[in-house]
């Protein structure tokens, strides 16, 4: 982490699209003090600024910048340009350009578009990296490394390829074992020369896994590549890059322990017609899962938006209430530093309409910068949580690339409207464990579990034998395993395990034999029954249900429609000294809540119950535990704080035993010098800035 006492605070930066107008940058200086920013991430796409044309460097502009930024406090996150190339570059080298499955190269232009493999990329990204680290390493205001931009995707260039056939004889070593794993038996594709392998073809669904980690490794060696210069020269500042939450191509189990801090960019689209609440408890999984890349320490907010995005269908400004909440919300899960994405909006380019700091009209009197110095005030008081971790919970819960890459490789087994299956499975669970008041660490399937009570893994799809084993020896040291439907399909060359599933050999360690799935039609209602389903007994299932023998497993409910009905659904199974859990279906919202309910009861986990879409989270910090009280909710809701004083951000308000949470309320605790400071209401600011003119 960049060395902090206190929340940093700050905004991607663009000075280099202001390079015309020194009036705008002085006067961003002041506009920044003003709401409070601490820094910003400064020129993440300023390569031609900085570099016009080949060897010929113009640092003057950012000399400026960074002085301006020492002699103002304010920190540094220097960005590495690689995240678009400059024109020049480009047209002088195309092959750094990316080529698509068509095998067609892109044209100049875009971003995040780089070939991962040219050696000439590489080398350029690292001889600009060197040369900025040669000039700003003793500068006082750099603070860390922010290495391109939101990297993501995949390149089938010729070098691509090539490297990629490199890639897979270093870990199969011979084109029999490949051709083995790979199961090319099927439809006459047993490759007889490394040659033969293309970057892509569906049919072969062990190929498509093998590619999306050769990709993935890919973009780490890139990074390292970036990162080994300013390593070499600046051993003391920190390097992250921004994560994109679960995004599909970037296994970022991998990528973590590359880097010295861990940071995401956090989009929740807010719409004023949906159940507000399930999008913010799937923002906290998402932080959840940052903190738990991050080894459970501090982690960076990098971007979020002050206001609304561009991007979307229908861009809705955020309501009041929502920006404050939203920005608490990922301090309250770890968050060390508070980034928007963007500083000032551009008066062109496909982001000039995108939410910022410093709208058109350029001053600070704009709703949105009021908004945003409120929140400048709010981080300031929390200094006290900076630097240490939540909590660590009692239940983990694993989130698997391999895994979703393998469902999504596969044909069939799957069903339901969404792309990805697997991360879906997961969200619904983790918010359900929320609902119910428990706590959830985000883990990968390496991370030592010992100290949990117990770890879900939702639609574990693909498992090795070697995780098989962890979990079941976590389990059988008494430890409780909650597993789902699409448990155990396959092994990591997404090859079938025989013997029956949950393989690897599962089927003790959960006492029942999956031998079956069936599909559902939205409108198909499948009857599940339990005693746990409250006093109806009742829930239904969606889109996929597993028909299972119960192998010893005791069974706590069962199928009760069609042809499926008496098989068991849920079942539960001794193993060693612990436990598993089985749901062999989808289960209706309702139904999983339920579920997690009776878990908590039966094997002893603490619960926070409060009404549904209101979320406690605890931060313990320098002077004791801070916590944080939200209504995710749309709509009031009426919540018990016992004894306990919190103060209402929004005006200052003391609250304790029965209480109405306003919606998007945000309350804290246990914060002394918030109480001091006068209402954070939206205040006009006394004196605009106004812009001089240029
Ligand atoms: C991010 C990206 C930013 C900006 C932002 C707009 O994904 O890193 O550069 O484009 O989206 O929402």
């Amino acid at each position: 982490m960049p060395a902090c006492e206190r929340v940093l605070y700050g905004a991607d930066y663009n000075p280099d699209q202001w390079l015309h107008d020194d009036a705008v940058l002085r006067n961003d200086i002041a506009l920044m003090r003003r709401v409070g920013a601490t820094s910003a991430s400064i020129g993440i796409f300023s390569w031609t600024a900085l570099e016009p044309s080949p060897g010929v460097y113009t640092f003057g502009w950012l000399d400026e910048v960074m002085d301006r930024f020492a002699q103002a406090g304010l920190r540094a996150f220097l960005a590495t340009p690689s995240g678009s190339k400059p024109m020049w570059l480009s047209e002088l080298h195309p092959e750094i350009r990316r080529v698509g499955r068509d095998g067609r190269r892109e044209p100049s232009g875009g971003r995040h578009n780089h070939c991962l493999t040219s050696p000439m990329y590489r080398a350029a990204t690292a001889r600009i990296n060197r040369e900025l680290a040669l000039r700003y390493a003793q500068h006082p205001a750099l603070a860390l490394w922010h290495i391109g931009n939101e990297f993501n995707g995949d390149c089938h260039c010729e070098l691509c390829k090539h490297s990629f056939h490199a890639w897979l004889r270093r870990r199969y070593g011979s084109l029999d074992r490949l051709n083995r794993v790979w199961w090319t038996s099927f439809w006459n594709h047993t490759f007889t020369d490394w040659s033969q392998i293309p970057t892509h073809d569906p049919s072969i669904d062990g190929l498509c896994v093998d590619w999306l980690r050769y990709s993935n490794d890919q973009h780490v060696s890139f990074l390292e590549n970036e990162m080994a210069p300013l390593r070499e020269l600046t051993p003391d500042v920190p390097c992250t890059t921004n994560f994109m939450g679960t995004n599909r191509a970037t296994n970022y189990w991998r990528w973590a322990g590359a880097l010295d801090c861990i940071s995401n960019d956090v989009y929740p689209m807010p719409d004023d017609r949906d159940d507000a609440w399930r999008r913010a408890l799937s923002t906290d999984f998402t932080h959840s899962l940052m903190r738990g890349l991050a080894g459970g320490k501090p982690w960076l907010l990098m971007e979020c938006s002050p206001s609304s995005v561009n991007w979307g269908k229908i861009n809705k400004l955020k309501r009041p209430g929502v920006h404050l909440q939203e920005v608490l919300q990922a301090v309250a899960n770890g968050a060390d530093v508070v980034h928007y994405f963007q500083w000032r909006k551009g008066c062109g380019g496909c982001e000039k309409f995108h939410g910022a700091v410093v709208d058109h009209e350029g001053g600070d009197g704009s709703r949105v910068f009021g908004e945003c110095a409120e929140v400048g005030r709010v981080l300031a008081s929390l200094s006290p949580v900076v630097g240490f971790s939540p909590r660590r919970a009692a239940v983990a819960m694993i989130y698997d690339w391999e895994a979703r890459w393998a469902l999504e490789a596969s044909v069939g087994p799957k069903a339901g409207d969404s792309g990805d299956r697997y991360t879906e499975a997961c969200i619904e669970h983790f918010r359900a464990l929320r609902t119910a008041g428990v706590e959830v660490d985000l883990v990968s399937v390496e991370t030592d579990l010992s100290g949990y009570r117990a770890v879900i893994t939702p639609a574990l799809y693909s498992l090795s034998e070697a995780t098989a084993r962890r979990l079941t020896t976590f389990t059988e040291q008494g430890g409780v395993w909650v597993a789902t439907y699409l448990t155990g399909y396959v092994d990591p060359h997404n090859l079938c395990w025989r013997g029956g599933f949950p393989g690897p050999r599962l089927r003790e360690v959960f006492g029942l034999w999956n031998e079956e799935v069936d599909y559902l039609h939205d409108d198909e209602n499948t009857i599940i029954r339990g005693d746990m389903f409250g006093r109806a007994r009742e829930t239904h299932a969606l889109d996929i249900i597993e028909r299972i023998h119960a192998e010893g497993a005791r069974v706590l409910a069962t199928l009760e429609s069609d042809f499926h009905t008496g098989l068991p659904v849920i079942l539960r199974h001794h193993c060693g000294n612990g436990e598993t859990f089985y749901l062999g279906a989808r289960l209706a919202e309702a139904g999983t809540w339920a579920f997690y309910e009776f878990l908590a009861a039966e094997i002893g986990l603490e619960r926070t119950v409060l009404p549904r879409g209101v979320v406690r989270k605890c931060r313990v910090g320098a002077d004791g535990p801070v916590e944080f009280l939200f209504n995710y909710n749309r709509r009031s809701v009426e919540v018990d704080l016992g004894p306990h004083t919190f103060h209402r951000l929004t005006d200052g308000q003391a609250c304790r035993g029965t209480t109405t949470l306003l919606p998007y309320d945000s309350l804290l605790r246990g914060v002394s010098r918030l109480q001091d400071t006068e209402t954070t209401a939206h205040r006009p600011i006394a004196q605009p800035i106004a812009l001089q003119p240029s």
